[in-house]
């Protein structure tokens, strides 16, 4: 199950993104925004990533206006390792290497067609695990060092 989530800003992206898993049978949860009307990414990065991180959903997409926002604040979930991507390398690599559990996009940047082409190379990526993991485990250090 894919939790997906924005602001207004990527709300017609993620309308766009929704069509596409609706066509494809592709199964998805919408954590909002239900609308054009001005509201604020954090609000719709908590939903998704405590979704994600909390086990509801397997990964997330979230869409802001550049993407840059609702990546921030989903990345102060423990647990949450979220990529603001705009091409289809980034998105390969954001989960071979990264493990990234959700993809951020920005609706005023990426067009429907490559999000799309985005989106499936993210969900047909691997985790190559090995020196990666290492790595991983050092931002959950990271996360571990700065948590109360
Ligand atoms: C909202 O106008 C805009 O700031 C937001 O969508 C996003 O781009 C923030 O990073």
């Amino acid at each position: 199950m894919i939790a997906i989530g924005s602001d207004h800003g990527g709300y017609d992206l993620k309308e766009s993104i929704k069509k596409y898993f609706n066509e494809k049978g592709i199964e998805y949860k919408d954590f909002g925004t239900f609308s054009n009307e001005s509201v604020d990414y954090p609000d719709f990065a908590l939903k998704v990533a405590e979704a994600v991180a909390g086990g509801e959903c397997d990964r997330g997409i979230l869409l802001c206006g550049t993407g840059v926002g609702i990546s921030i604040a989903a990345n102060k979930v423990p647990g949450i390792r979220a990529a603001h991507v705009s091409d289809v390398f980034s998105a390969r690599y954001s989960k071979e290497h990264n493990n990234a559990n959700v993809l951020c996009m920005g609706g005023r940047v990426v067009g429907p067609g490559l999000a799309i082409m985005i989106v499936d190379e993210w969900l047909n990526a691997k985790f190559q695990g090995g020196r990666h993991q290492k790595r991983l485990d050092k931002i959950t250090d990271i996360e571990k060092k700065y948590s109360k």
